[in-house]
């Protein structure tokens, strides 16, 4: 079990606050280059404030995030630009531009982080539509798309910049069991064939069980379990029990509709 893992990103008593919603409460967590780490737990309990601190989009209030042993936090918008080509994020309901075709969407973030090359940009377009499946679909319009697509296209835009790590907030939200599948056998041949580490937000129990090399339920801020599926599956925790068994899981129906 415990062979030599090269930690990739590294939180410490990471705290953050919004008013007086106290949302993360010392947060503890190394992130293993290479795995698949899901992160589960009930919905408004932190988990894409969570991830929005290891690609640098919020700062915490306490505590330190380091990626690569390189502290991340509250750095200036440049040098988090720098942060955000290593981990990518692929965000709750994909967050198109409805006015941009595919291959716009795809290429915003190398147009953003400027590069000016057209032919280049094109390529690279092209080989993230690939990555997920979407070959010869760059004139599409994101309302053309059904939601499996519009997730794929959301994914490729998370992969085009070459990230070794793609955070994945809600990827299965709204997908019927069969794209949903989809989804977790692309998660799996990013981490397999691309080497990339990913950290992914579900409420989706088999997808859990099938992509995850370890888990963490998150709970009133802190981290309540950390180990691998087969663990969380023996559990005698009756809180993690019901988690996982469903009879708890108002979460998805609560979570914003996306
Ligand atoms: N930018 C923000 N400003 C104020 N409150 C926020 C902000 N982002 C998240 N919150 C609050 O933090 C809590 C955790 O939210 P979130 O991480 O989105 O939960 P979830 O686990 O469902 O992803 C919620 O109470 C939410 O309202
Ligand atoms: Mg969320």
């Amino acid at each position: 079990m415990s062979e030599q893992r090269e930690v990739f990103v590294k939180m410490r008593n990471v705290h953050q606050r919004f008013g007086s919603n106290h949302v993360l409460r010392g947060i503890d967590l190394d992130i293993y280059r290479g795995e698949t780490l899901v992160l589960l737990g009930g919905s408004g309990g932190g988990k894409s404030v969570l991830m929005k601190h290891i690609c640098g989009l919020l700062c915490p209030v306490e505590g330190t995030v380091e990626v690569e042993g390189e502290t991340i936090s509250c750095k200036s918008e440049r040098e988090m630009a720098e942060v955000r080509k290593k981990v990518s994020m692929m965000f709750q309901g994909g967050a198109l531009f409805d006015s941009l075709d595919v291959a716009e969407n795809v290429g915003f973030p190398l147009r953003e982080s400027g590069v000016k090359d057209e032919q280049e940009i094109r390529r690279r377009v092209e080989e993230a539509l690939e990555i997920v499946r979407l070959a010869g679909q760059m004139e599409k319009m994101p309302a053309d798309l059904s939601g499996g697509m519009r997730k794929r296209v959301a994914l490729a835009r998370a992969v085009v910049e070459k990230p070794a790590m793609i955070l994945y907030d809600e990827p299965h939200a709204g997908l019927d069991p069969i794209t949903a599948d989809s989804i977790d056998h692309l998660i799996k041949d990013l981490q397999k064939d691309h080497g990339i580490t990913n950290v992914v937000v579900t409420h989706e129990m088999r997808s859990v069980f099938r992509i995850a090399d370890r888990v963490v339920f998150m709970k009133e801020g802190e981290i309540y379990f950390e180990g691998t599926p087969a663990e969380l599956k023996e559990t005698s925790d009756p809180e993690l029990k019901n988690f996982v068994e469903g009879r708890s899981s108002r979460a998805s129906s609560w979570d914003e509709p996306v």
